[in-house]
């Protein structure tokens, strides 16, 4: 697909639903009681992966194209699958529901595209099978396909190297079946979709510092739902507004989560024209209207707690360090390579080749901004949100940008080129 570069972008625009916490309103709703209905559900392909899942499992599922209703069948309501569970290209569908099916009566294999055969589960190996799963990797590479037969579970205190919120959230979910107490300890606080959502569904689960606590259910009970935007869709606009001459966005309805807004703080530092409106802090995952102004941006360094804060939108953050004075350090993101994509190296390669500065490290990148962009031939890698930051990007280089495998947005915003045209006047 080739774009090229374009003047303003004004406008507003609505941000599709947070997959995160779609995936898991899917996910917990199918082993809750009752109706589980959900509004605002992203359709994107990563998130309709989960919903085939949990339908290979007996569940039904209703999907209008915005709302989706989830008939749980209670914690011991999933049916053994006649097929091998295909999780796509999704990371949080293959770990979050190996936390899930670990608990269950019967044998099941998951596995998915190319780039999930290749993503590392050792992470989630190690502690399910210290709860007494019995999971492996059929390769035995640390990879998927697992295959995964349920067991009676013990509650772990699990201290994790890595601060991750799908290696978090399947132990806990697996903690939910256990004989006791489960904890889980992260280095840095990282998304906490799965404590707040679990709470509504009935869990016991409280924080304490950087450690989740859960206490096994009996039984979780079905919710209504309203889906905030996802903030890591919002950050493409977010930076095309900041970056663009003379641009203005609404962006609206994005979810404001504190363990996801890394971004907007570093935005602010940058020095950003940004105005939260609308907000709504009352739920438990707290929503925003976000008025965007173009400015003129600063170099900053960015690592430590930030970092889980802001994962998947260190692609586009480093797009805006191009463009601001001076140098940015990006540390403590060597998670970055383990992505869908290594978007450290895929990163500083492809903005190289449009002439920027940029400086691989072995946990991020160093940019020292100012040098102008040309158009280039950029290959995603089949990588949504390498895609997306490459579009941003085409509108401020010089010439045509062509992105290879571009419909790969499909899996976290079906829509995005659609609504980044619109912007542009
Ligand atoms: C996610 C957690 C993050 C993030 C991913 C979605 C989740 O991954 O990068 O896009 O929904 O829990 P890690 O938990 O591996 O950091």
């Amino acid at each position: 697909m080739k774009f090229s570069q374009c003047g303003p972008l004004r406008g507003e625009v609505t941000i599709p639903g947070d997959k995160s916490i779609s995936h898991r309103s899917v996910m917990f709703g199918s082993i809750a009681r009752g109706t589980t209905e959900i509004h605002n559900f992203l359709q994107g392909a990563d998130c309709l992966s989960t919903i085939s899942c949990f339908r290979k499992m007996g569940i039904e599922i209703e999907n209008n194209g915005n709302a989706v209703l989830v008939h749980g069948r209670g914690m011991r309501g999933l049916a053994k699958p006649d097929t091998v569970l295909d999780c796509g290209n999704s990371g949080t569908t293959t770990r979050l529901i190996s936390g899930i099916l670990s608990a269950q009566d019967f044998t099941v294999t998951l596995t998915g595209d190319s780039s999930i055969q290749k993503r590392p589960m050792k992470r989630i190996l190690d502690p399910l099978s210290q709860m007494g799963a019995k999971i492996r990797s059929l390769q035995d590479n640390g990879c998927a396909p697992l295959e995964i037969t349920g067991s009676l579970l013990h509650g772990i205190h699990y201290h994790s190297p890595v601060a991750s919120a799908q290696v978090k959230s399947a132990v806990l979910l697996a903690g939910l079946y256990a004989d006791g107490e489960t904890r889980v300890t992260e280095p840095y606080v990282s998304r906490n979709h799965t404590e707040l959502m679990l709470s509504c569904f009935g869990a016991a689960i409280h924080t304490e510092d950087t450690t989740a606590v859960i206490q096994p259910a009996d039984e979780l009970y079905g919710q209504k739902i309203r889906i905030p935007g996802d903030i890591s869709s919002a950050a493409f606009f977010l930076a095309a507004g900041l970056l663009v001459p003379g641009s203005e966005i609404l962006i609206r309805g994005v979810g404001i989560n504190p363990t996801r807004d890394g971004i907007l703080r570093v935005c602010r530092e940058m020095g950003a024209d940004l105005t939260l409106l609308n907000e709504n802090l009352d739920a438990s995952e707290p929503v925003a209207d976000i008025l965007v102004k173009s400015s003129r941006l600063h170099g900053i360094t960015i690592g430590g707690a930030i970092i889980p804060t802001l994962i998947d939108e260190l692609p586009i953050i480093a797009v805006m360090a191009c463009f601001a004075d001076g140098e940015t350090v990006i540390r403590d993101a060597a998670e970055l390579k383990v992505k869908e994509s290594n978007r450290i190296d895929v990163m500083v390669r492809n903005l190289s080749a449009m002439g920027a500065d940029v400086e691989e490290t072995a946990d991020g990148m160093i940019i020292r901004g100012g040098s102008p962009l040309h158009g280039a031939v950029i290959d995603s890698r089949l990588d949504h949100r390498i895609a997306m930051t490459f579009a941003v990007v085409s509108c401020l280089a010089e010439g045509e940008t062509e992105i290879r495998g571009a419909e790969c947005v499909n899996i976290s915003y079906p829509g995005f080129y659609r609504d980044l045209e619109l912007l542009k006047i």
